[in-house]
């Protein structure tokens, strides 16, 4: 069991391309750390160097207590699962999850090579850790069968039975999941948190998809441009985003933003006008230019939200289209010159093109310097 810590890793590919800057982060031994991010931003780099498949620029990786830098893949004590599977097509799925428990005892093999008796012993031993993760795994009925004879969420199971068999000290996920149809999709993921909790492996699972990294972190690394922009809990990344990038990126439909200024105790947004929360450190910035930023699901009909709706706190909206969920509706509001996205529960009545009456939940205001896009806060 072990750890990994980035301190001020750097990838640059060619002359410029930082794909990775400066990146410091310790995943806790045990942990299971998602990487997300948009497509570019450098999570698939990050990961590939912990693997030894990429060499960093610059800056130490350990693992565990050990600067791995120098280790040659083969003796990192890692398993990676890819995207594509990556599973050998003229092996059976016996085959493909023994594979690679064979070469890592080949070492003690070779010189019990003479001794039959060592060597059935350690055959065994294969077969019933090949065995035990394909019952894990729910594969067991195909251990015969050859890859293109499998399904896509099958085949990405074989993927992982041959990684989780060599009982490595991380494990190092590359969207594994992201060729599998939505329902497995979602299916499949809970298996890989359960497996999680069973085995209880240090894991770096990297995704561009914010649903999966909210569902399967328990911490969250949001990168941007390769930098990190955010690494804590899911409820926090989603609470308290640190940046105006964080705060648009988690979230689905995502948070609105309209730019402002702050003006005596107000944020003032030209055509709307809301009052800060008391003592609120931007009440105090006279005159700064800032983003305002509100997540869909703090928006609700005036007369239907679980606070009282003071004046400041309200404002009337044209109802545009409005897309209906099940759960919840999404509304796309008109106010002024802004649009704004508002997830209204099912039961409240909307009337698409007419003017309604909206109020905001204070609390869960954002506030980013206009400038540098920090939260203030
Ligand atoms: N071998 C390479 N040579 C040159 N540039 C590269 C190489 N590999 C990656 N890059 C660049 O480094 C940056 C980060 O790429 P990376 O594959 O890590 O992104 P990613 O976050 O995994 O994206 P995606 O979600 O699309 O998989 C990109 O700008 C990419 O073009
Ligand atoms: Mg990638």
């Amino acid at each position: 069991m072990a750890g990994v810590s980035f301190k001020g890793v750097t990838k640059i590919f060619g002359k410029d391309v930082k794909a990775v800057n400066n990146l410091s982060l310790d995943v806790r031994d045990q942990e299971f750390m998602v990487f997300v991010g948009p497509s570019g931003c450098g999570k698939t780099t990050a990961l590939r160097m912990v693997a030894g498949l990429e060499e960093a620029t610059g800056g130490d990786i350990n693992i565990g207590d050990v600067r791995v830098n120098d280790v040659p893949p083969k003796d990192r004590d890692i398993a990676m699962v890819f995207q594509n599977y990556a599973l050998y097509p003229h092996m059976s799925v016996y085959e493909n999850i023994s594979f690679g428990l064979k070469i890592k005892e080949l070492k003690g093999f070779l010189w019990q090579v003479f001794n039959a008796g060592e060597a059935k012993k350690i055959k065994g031993s294969i077969d019933a850790r090949v065995k035990e993760a394909a019952t894990m795994l729910e594969i067991g009925h195909l251990l015969e069968r050859k890859p293109k004879e499998l399904s896509g969420g099958q085949r990405q199971r074989v993927a992982l039975a041959r990684a989780i068999v060599r009982k490595p000290k991380v494990f190092l996920m590359d969207e594994p999941l992201s060729n599998l149809d939505a329902k497995l999709r979602i299916q499949t993921r809970a298996e890989l948190i359960r497996l999680h909790r069973s085995l209880g492996i240090t894991t770096i699972y990297v995704t561009h998809d914010q649903v999966e990294a909210m569902t399967m972190g328990q911490r969250i690394a949001v990168m941007n441009g390769g930098v990190l922009q955010q690494c804590d809990t899911p409820e926090m990344v989603y609470r308290r985003p640190a940046n105006k990038f964080v705060a648009g990126f988690i979230g689905a439909p995502p948070m609105n933003f309209i730019a402002g200024q702050i003006k005596d105790g107000h944020v003032d947004l030209g055509h709307l006008n809301f009052v800060l929360p008391a003592g609120h450190p931007a009440a105090t910035m006279n005159g700064k230019k800032v983003s305002f930023g509100i997540r869909p699901e703090s928006i609700y009909v005036k007369g239907h939200a679980p606070f009282a709706a003071a004046e400041g706190n309200t404002f009337t909206a044209r109802v545009d289209v409005v897309e209906l969920l099940g759960h919840d509706n999404t509304a796309y509001l008109m106010t002024g010159e802004h649009k704004i996205l508002a997830n209204i529960d099912a039961t409240v009545p909307l009337h698409e093109q007419q003017d309604m009456e909206f109020c905001i939940d204070l609390d869960q205001m954002h506030i980013f310097d206009g400038d540098s896009e920090v939260a203030i806060r």
